[in-house]
């Protein structure tokens, strides 16, 4: 049986593809435009905290659901409490890989623009140029569509592959490559003349500005940055061995994920510093987009540096949408005895029709761009509802569950196979308490900030 559905062959090609799930735009964008927003170092630091105390737990823990049920989200809540409603909260995770491929495909298709864009030195002058070429690029509807559909095609391409020869084989090819072009990248920023000022703005902590939003921010994004909250590693889990352990592979998924973080905060901070005018916290999305090509077209090889980038952040996005479809489509074959051929193909044509309203919404059509009575783009309000609300409450419902539906000692019996694991009472008292009660609290303050 477990053959028919798939698995990893190896350990490492499980932390690989589960590493190039966790990193992705959400890292490498996401992370230094809301350290930019949220202060600097302090955010960072409190990032770290929930990174360490709370998602951690998680991350083991839904690998545990994952891989004792051997089955995709929904299925594994219902293998695990049958005739229980637990099944929802997997149905829940199972929408929202829809929810959010079909915005993060379009930005991934930016990624993609700008690979050209670089190469073909398109991208240059101020910051005013910069910016006005941003926006005439995601306005465009033909070309914002289209690039959205090869993100999809080629996402689907690699599931129709199958566990093994499509998932592992294409992470195991991207990340290495990923990793490579990073680490070029720091060196080239941290060496540029002037990066001190954003090397000190990076880690030097201003306590003065500590704020509970920062908490709900930080929080919010280590859950996205982690591919937390929707079952991913519930999926990725149930291709797992017995014989693996998975405590040490979540430790090592955890750290790779909050390397490449911290990373990319040390190539756009000490780079976004050097120009004039750069000020982190106004930069918003158009960090990646607008701030960096600025550098590029100033510093020597800073077209090829450029390309560099924009292939490095297509690979890691590329990567995560692997793992953002593979959820339903396990779901579809799992539940419903779909084919993966038919599951993953039916799949990203949904995907696509919901992603055009967000492709559309970045300028191309008044009516998405500014949706009325709701005072936002289509775009960021998918990212609302499943950033903000479906992953809290998809990872609040699962420390719930493990912790006292399933109960921890069933959690350990799965935990310790393949090697005892290692501080197991920790796990244990974060899983059962710490993890729903500060999720809780942020859930509800998320609430009051929209209600207010
Ligand atoms: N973690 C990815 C990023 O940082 C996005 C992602 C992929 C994700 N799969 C996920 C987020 C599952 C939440 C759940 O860009």
């Amino acid at each position: 049986m477990a053959g028919a559905r798939g698995a990893f062959g190896s350990r490492f090609g499980f932390i690989l593809a589960a590493a190039g799930s966790a990193v992705g735009l959400g890292n490498i964008w996401g992370f230094p435009t809301k350290v930019g927003q949220g202060g600097g170092a302090l955010f960072v630091l409190i990032y770290l905290i929930c990174v360490v105390m709370i998602c951690a737990p998680i991350m083991i823990a839904e690998l545990a659901v994952g891989r004792r049920s051997g089955k995709d989200p929904v299925g594994a809540f219902t293998a695990i409490k049958p005739g229980s409603s637990w099944w929802l909260a997997g149905a829940l995770g199972v929408m929202a890989g829809v929810g959010i491929l079909s915005f993060y495909s379009v930005i991934a298709g930016w990624t993609i623009g700008y690979i050209y864009f670089a190469a073909s030195g398109a991208l240059t002058g101020d910051s005013a140029a910069t910016s006005a070429f941003f926006g005439e690029f995601v306005g465009n509807a033909p070309l914002s569509i289209g690039l959205t559909f090869v993100v999809l095609a080629i996402t689907a391409g690699t599931l129709m592959g199958g566990v093994k020869q499509g998932i592992e084989r294409m992470t195991k090819t991207l990340m290495p490559m990923l990793l490579v072009l990073m680490v070029l990248l720091v060196v080239r920023a941290v060496t540029l003349p002037g990066a001190g000022a954003g090397l000190s703005y990076y880690l030097n902590p201003d306590f003065s500005k500590l704020s509970f939003r920062m908490f709900n921010t930080a929080l919010g994004q280590a859950f996205f940055s982690l591919s937390l909250g929707m079952g991913a590693m519930i999926t990725y889990g149930s291709y797992l061995a017995k014989s693996e352990n998975m405590t040490r592979a979540a430790m090592w998924v955890v750290l790779v994920d909050t390397l490449v973080a911290l990373m990319a905060g040390f190539i756009i901070f000490p780079a976004g510093f050097t120009l004039a005018g750069f000020d982190p916290t106004s930069t918003g999305p158009g960090l990646i987009f607008v701030v960096l090509p600025q550098l590029f077209a100033t510093i020597p090889g800073g077209q090829l540096v450029g390309v560099a980038f924009f292939v490095m952040l297509t690979m890691a996005a590329i990567t995560s949408t692997i793992s953002l479809l593979e959820v339903p489509t396990a779901h579809l074959i799992d539940s419903h005895g779909w084919n993966r051929r038919k599951a993953v193909l039916v799949l990203a044509g949904l995907t696509f029709l919901l992603a055009v309203p967000s492709a559309l919404s970045q300028g191309a059509s008044p009516f998405w761009s500014n949706l009325p009575g709701v005072g936002m783009d289509f775009l960021s309000l998918m990212a609302i509802v499943w950033n903000d609300f479906a992953l809290p409450i998809g990872g609040f419902l699962l420390a719930i569950f493990v912790g006292h539906v399933w109960r921890v000692d069933q959690a350990l019996d799965e935990l310790n196979q393949g090697g005892t694991m290692p501080a197991a009472g920790v796990w244990s008292f974060l899983i059962q308490w710490v993890c729903p009660a500060a999720i809780g609290l942020i859930i509800f303050f998320t609430f009051k900030d929209l209600l207010s």
